[in-house]
């Protein structure tokens, strides 16, 4: 949520922060700005809407300097527009900032009281004012000065007008990056930022200050004492976060699935099954009882695996939407460990439960996509999804990356609990052996599952039902088709139809009905003749070969007939096209859906 980038070096940088933040876009769209220090000093240029206004704005009169901060804004404070969007200057000082100030408003009034004047409605207006109301010399002591009067989170990036030689950054709650060059360095938000000119960074850790020029990099702790930090080193492929020839990063990250499925799966396989996540999760003896938190598509994964986890390893499991588990009364009990699923691994709520759980001395599990994130780097545990970059707002490889980490644990708890004999862990083993080449299969499909698309892109309003892990299916497609296409569309439990939602079908009206599972088929598809009966019009998704006369369907998405434990994920990749191209079809921004941001850093 807000995208930061900064370059210090030998070259221009505005082309190079505009590359950046290219990158990072998907964090936010709402405004886009750049400060260039230039021979008359900082020159800043910000525009509202995407990075493309920003470049017609910039048209030939391309800010020169060797030393500059971007940002691409996701709107809290303030309605999107030019003056609202970062770089904010106030006096000597110019910032980008990624972050909420919960006090902004206290700060701004009584600096206010002091006669200054505020020209904009954000919070990061106020930290501008406040660092250059402490500055009398010493940025480190004026930074250091405010970030003590600053409630909040905020991952800053900052020049001093007085300093053309330095860029100075600092953190707390939001993610910043120090990137290493050689004869030049960089902050970013995030790794694909930077990954075409360094893959080697540090991570900035709490109130961390990092003190930039092009030939070094000094690190000062929260008690301002210079550190020594650990370089990390990306693994990510250039090529990665680019398009490679897709018309949208979110088809090509459908088409990825094959690989990434397998290089999440197939290493932890290869000791076979009693060894899954051996070094991860050596001892899981204690835990009883597993509370699942996580945000969107990633809760959505792991209400998916509560159904595999309990039915295979016999562990009860609790999902929970993190922005309301973190307020609710937390009632542990001993033998509980909390889950926490996260492709970013920064998102705020899903970031402030572990730490309500670490508080609390509950062990915590991270599932997280990027290496050496917040979340990954607090938890006890870290399971990776081996998903590479998602640049797509909507989620899909990383999606169903989490389902296949969820169902590796699934047998990791099956194998230490004993309720799988050795026979049905290896049977399961090769079941998930199988993910990548069923999910290639289905990938062949794309035009069939395109043409059903067209004969819903038009309606307004869709309804996904299900049962059991079918209706965890549900909640994922409906959320992928509304955020892509702004359909308004719900999910249900298809038993839960006749206790309100059915009257609101009437002729015509597109129901979507996921009956995969084997058990509940028939109930599914008894609540599906329900919806017939009253005009739906049905799209139904269920196993080849599936039992079901054809008076009860419109259209028929036809699923392989995999075993149960790998079906969900084989089941919601049509639903992906499905939504995909239902998008496309109505001419919508498929990658950057209005109003979202990929990286949810805000409360
Ligand atoms: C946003 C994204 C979703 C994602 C959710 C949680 O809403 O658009 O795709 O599922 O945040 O994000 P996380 O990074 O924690 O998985």
């Amino acid at each position: 949520m807000c995208g930061i980038v900064g370059y210090i070096g030998d070259k221009n940088s505005t082309e190079i922060l505009i590359d950046g933040l290219k990158k990072l876009e998907y964090r936010g769209y709402d405004s886009a700005g750049v400060a260039v220090f230039g021979a008359d000093g900082v020159n800043v240029v910000k525009a509202k809407g995407r990075i493309k206004n920003l470049e017609d704005k910039i048209g030939e009169n391309v800010p020169q300097g060797v030393c500059g901060i971007g940002h691409t804004r996701w709107a809290t404070h303030g309605a999107p527009s030019d003056v609202n969007s970062h770089p904010h200057r106030s006096g000597k000082v110019t910032l980008v900032h990624n972050g909420i100030i919960e006090n902004y408003s206290e700060l701004r009034e009584e600096m206010r009281a002091e006669g200054r004047v505020f020209v904009s409605e954000t919070d990061t207006e106020v930290a501008a004012q406040l660092i250059d109301k402490c500055y009398a010399g010493d940025p480190i002591a004026a930074i250091y000065d405010a970030v003590a009067q600053i409630r909040g989170s905020y991952a800053f990036g900052i020049l001093f007008d007085d300093q053309p030689d330095v860029l100075y950054a600092i953190r707390k709650d939001s993610p910043l990056i120090v990137g290493i060059g050689e004869g030049e360095n960089y902050i970013a938000s995030d790794i694909p930022a930077i990954l075409s000119r360094t893959n080697q960074y540090y991570l900035l850790e709490e109130n961390e200050l990092a003190i930039i020029r092009a030939d070094s990099i000094e690190i000062l702790d929260c008690e301002k004492a210079p550190i020594q930090k650990e370089v990390f080193k990306a693994t990510w492929d250039v090529s990665a976060a680019e398009k490679g020839g897709y018309d949208h990063f979110m088809l090509k990250e459908i088409n990825e699935q094959p690989k990434v499925l397998a290089d999440t799966i197939l290493p932890r396989l290869k000791d076979g099954a009693a060894h899954i996540f051996a070094e991860e999760m050596p001892d899981i003896s204690k835990i009883k009882r597993l509370h699942v938190v996580a945000c969107g598509s990633a809760l959505h994964a792991g209400m998916v695996g509560r159904h595999m986890i309990e039915k295979i390893a016999k562990v009860p499991v609790m999902t929970e939407v993190a922005s309301e588990f973190r307020y609710s009364s937390l009632l542990f009990e001993e033998g509980d460990a909390v889950v926490l699923i996260s492709q970013s691994g920064e998102t705020a709520d899903t970031l402030a439960a572990l730490r309500i759980a670490k508080k609390r001395g509950i062990p915590t599990i991270a599932i997280v996509n990027v290496v050496g994130s917040t979340i990954a780097r607090e938890a006890d545990i870290v399971l990776y999804t081996w998903a590479g970059p998602e640049i797509a707002v909507a989620t899909t490889k990383a999606y169903t990356c989490q389902v296949a980490v969820m169902l590796l644990m699934a047998l990791r708890f099956a194998s230490e609990r004993g309720t799988a004999s050795a026979e049905e862990l290896a049977h399961y083993a090769d079941l998930l052996r199988q993910i990548p080449d069923v999910v290639a299969g289905q990938l062949t499909h794309m035009e069939e599952y395109e043409a059903i698309s067209q004969h819903y892109k038009d309606c307004e309003d869709l309804f996904f039902i299900g049962r059991g892990y079918d209706a965890a299916l549900c909640w994922e497609a409906s959320i992928k088709l509304k955020e892509i296409s702004y359909i308004h569309s719900e999910a249900y439990a298809a038993g839960e139809l006749k206790h309100g939602t059915i009257s609101l079908i009437e002729p015509g009206m597109p129901v979507v009905a996921i009956a995969s599972g084997d058990r509940l088929f028939e109930k599914t598809v008894s609540n599906v003749k329900e919806v017939k009966a009253r005009g739906a019009k049905v799209v139904l998704l269920c196993k080849e070969g599936a039992n079901v006369d054809s008076t009860v369907y419109d259209d028929l998405i036809a699923i392989p007939a995999v075993d149960e434990f790998i079906r969900p994920i084989a089941a919601i990749v049509p639903l992906q096209i499905f939504a995909y191209y239902t998008a496309v079809a109505r001419g919508c921004d498929v990658d950057k859906p209005r109003n979202l941001a990929k990286s949810v850093t805000v409360e």
